[in-house]
């Protein structure tokens, strides 16, 4: 869209169930941030919006993990994870939360709207269901074990171990996390957004109007969703946290969280216009409005399917583009809250910017290399040496270093003051940085107009560079030694420097949006004020007056040293070694070699298993009744975390029969089952291949 009127951002709202880390920083909220400060500096009318997502399983989930409230969850991670994107310079407009009664009622009546006007249809389907704790169960809410990989960390929407997808039909030995029963299916009624009836409108939308603006990855994963065939989409759930649904005959149902969250977008908006006297209105109908959503790719369907039939259907406008990135790794490995293997937002503040006097310089120098290894286009990777070097090599020594020269020159060579320009002694150098000047601000905008950050970036930091270069090619304390026999060689150093401080300037209106830190330093240093960093002076040559005296020098960046990476290096594997489930079990050492008249000493028999329950508050016991043909024997057994009792009914298995009884739990146990353990740690029957008497012997 060209010369939009008003542009509203907005940045993913993240969950309010834990810290985030700085693949969720470079994914969706440093670029957010970086195009809304451009936007800002060419003074349009911008609105920047985020907020906590504070409803959906994983607030509950939270709570029950760190046994509290859902409500005192919410509260301490909206404050905290506020608190750490103002503490990285994220700048928002506003930082709403979906707890918030506007956010509720804004969130109602958009249901409200849907449903009367006819576009949602109402189904009966079974779904999993908590006979205990009479409550429908949320995928999440369901455990068992992985089909794939055995491991019982599954879940219902997905194993915590191998990381596959699964529904809850697919896990073995399902069990309910609220109370431990074994889930039934009962039937329940939902409202539905009816995605297939949009197709046409998606199709033309997305693959036509957006084929090209929008990231390849964004479109090809659109196409996608449309090409396999849009399903309805339930926008209602049975769970006791969220926003209630709006009808009466939904009592005790809420939205689903992905239904509520993205109309958060539109409360914040609104809570925005209400704080500063505004119509939120025209932020969200009127066509010359330019929204844009940042996000991470997880979030897509959600953003460019989902959330734009809803707006079409609401009457508001629909994103011009939804800039998605993909993921950030860690030191080549995925980042994960579950194996801590992650840098927390919060990491950085405590161990850089809190260590610092203001911690400016450390926050820029978080931003600046995120944005240099954005994953705009593919998965990149954030490592620590790369992270010392970018700051080292780049910040430090290009950026730093020329401004730090320049404004050491400046004092020794110009008294202090912005030198004048004389023409008639400029040469090709001069013109050619000029030249520089210009086409760098031209080439910066253009990629922030594409949202192209990392490009950005880089041209901005290629125009330090070549400041650096002009210095060394001009080397006015060379000059400097000519001045005694040849007083006119000052023009030449005037001039060198007069362009370098200029250049200066622009370094700070152009780096602004990346490193709006550095940029107040820099104004610090040139006595200007933010007027000067209106978009429209870059290029220009003229920002800093003739005669006008400058700060003393100041250095804009320190060095990262090498045991600052190895502390870095050394925490995230204690951090990782710390929650890393215990390797399987090594292979026992061979035993030494029996007699056959050792092995003789133990009597094995075939066994049927009768009955099967499990032993009160003992997690891993199950008490079998075990049928030996000649008797039935009482055996407690360690199986509990492996068999389900009901599974395990008329399974033959081997019993060791002549072992001394042991009271287990206070039950006489009379024998022992054998069993073969995996590699995983499962343990499986040892038993015959095809059934046979109980009782039968084995040798
Ligand atoms: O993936 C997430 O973290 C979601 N909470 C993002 C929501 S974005 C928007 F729709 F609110
Ligand atoms: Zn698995």
């Amino acid at each position: 869209m060209q010369n939009p009127k008003r542009y509203l951002i907005t940045a993913a709202l993240p969950y309010a169930n834990g810290l985030k880390h700085v693949g969720h920083l470079a994914g969706a909220y440093i670029p957010a941030d970086i195009y809304a400060r451009y936007l800002r500096a060419q003074e349009r009318d911008v609105v920047f919006v985020c907020g906590s997502d504070e409803h959906g399983t994983a607030i509950p989930i939270q709570a029950r993990k760190e046994g509290t409230t859902a409500q005192a969850i919410i509260d301490k991670y909206h404050e905290a994870m506020q608190q750490d994107f103002a503490d990285l310079a994220i700048q928002f407009d506003i930082y709403h939360r979906t707890s918030a009664p506007l956010h509720h009622e804004t969130a109602s009546a958009f249901f409200t709207q849907l449903e009367k006007a006819g576009e949602l249809e109402t189904k009966e389907t079974e779904q999993f269901y908590d006979p205990e704790a009479q409550s429908f169960l949320a995928d999440r809410y369901i455990k068992g074990i992985c089909p794939a990989c055995q491991s019982d960390r599954a879940y219902g929407d997905q194993c915590e171990s191998c990381g596959r997808s699964l529904s809850p039909e697919e896990l073995l030995r399902p069990v309910s996390t609220l109370s431990g029963a074994t889930p039934i299916k009962k039937k329940t009624t939902h409202w539905y957004l009816p995605l297939g009836k949009h197709e046409d409108f998606l199709r033309k939308w997305i693959l036509e109007t957006h084929e090209t603006d929008w990231r390849p990855a964004v479109v090809g994963q659109c196409k996608g969703w449309i090409d396999g065939g849009l399903q309805s989409r339930a926008v209602t759930r049975d769970l006791d946290w969220g926003v209630q649904v709006p009808l009466p005959q939904a009592n005790g149902k809420v939205l689903y969280v992905w239904f509520d969250a993205p109309i958060g977008y539109i409360s914040a908006t609104k809570q925005w216009a209400k704080e500063h006297g505004k119509d939120w209105d025209p932020y969200w109908k009127d066509a010359e409005t330019k929204l844009v959503h940042f996000i991470g790719k997880d979030n897509i369907v959600f953003h460019c399917i989902i959330f734009p039939v809803m707006l079409k259907l609401g009457g508001y406008i629909l994103p011009d583009n939804v800039p998605s990135n993909e993921f950030l790794n860690l030191e080549g490995d995925k980042m994960s809250t579950s194996r801590n293997w992650k840098l927390d937002m919060r990491d950085y503040i405590d161990d850089f910017v809190k260590k610092e006097n203001g911690g400016g310089q450390v926050v820029d120098m978080l931003r600046y290399y995120l944005t240099q290894i954005a994953p705009e286009t593919k998965d990149s990777e954030f490592t620590w040496k790369g992270f010392q070097d970018a700051v080292n090599s780049e910040l430090v020594a290009v950026l730093g270093n020329f401004v730090n020269r320049t404004w050491v020159l400046m004092h020794k060579l110009c008294k202090g003051k912005v030198p004048p320009f004389h023409p008639a002694r400029a040469d090709e150098y001069d013109r050619a940085l000029t030249e520089q000047i210009r086409s760098t601000t031209e080439t910066v905008t253009q990629h922030l107009e594409r949202y192209q950050f990392r490009e950005a970036l880089f041209a901005v930091i290629d125009l330090a560079r070549h400041g650096n270069q002009y210095m060394q090619r001009k080397e006015p304390w060379i000059v400097a030694k000519r001045l005694e026999q040849e007083p006119e060689a000052q023009q030449a150093i005037d001039n060198c420097l007069h362009l370098c401080l200029q250049l200066s300037a622009n370094l700070a209106i152009l780096g602004n949006p990346f490193l709006p830190n550095t940029t107040k330093t820099l104004c610090h240093l040139m006595k200007v004020v933010d007027r000067m960093l209106e978009w429209k002076n870059a290029g220009r040559i003229d920002l800093l007056k003739v005669g006008y005296s400058l700060r003393e020098p100041q250095l804009l960046f320190r060095k990262i040293e090498d045991t600052e990476i190895e502390t870095q290096l050394e925490k995230l594997k204690a951090n990782l070694m710390s929650t890393e489930t215990p390797a399987p079990a090594e292979q026992p050492a061979a035993k030494p070699t029996i007699q056959f008249d050792d092995f003789a000493k133990v009597e094995l028999k075939v066994g049927t298993i009768v009955a099967a329950e499990k032993v009160e508050k003992a997690d891993k016991l199950l008490k079998l009744s075990v049928d030996l043909g000649s008797e039935t024997r009482t055996i407690v057994s360690g199986i509990a975390m492996h068999y389900a009792p009901q599974d395990i009914l008329g399974k033959q298995v081997t019993v060791v029969t002549n072992l001394a009884p042991r009271k287990m739990r206070g039950i006489e146990s009379n024998g022992m089952i054998l069993m073969a353990e995996d590699r995983s740690g499962k343990l499986h029957f040892v038993h015959p291949d095809s059934s046979v008497e109980p009782g039968s012997g084995i040798s």
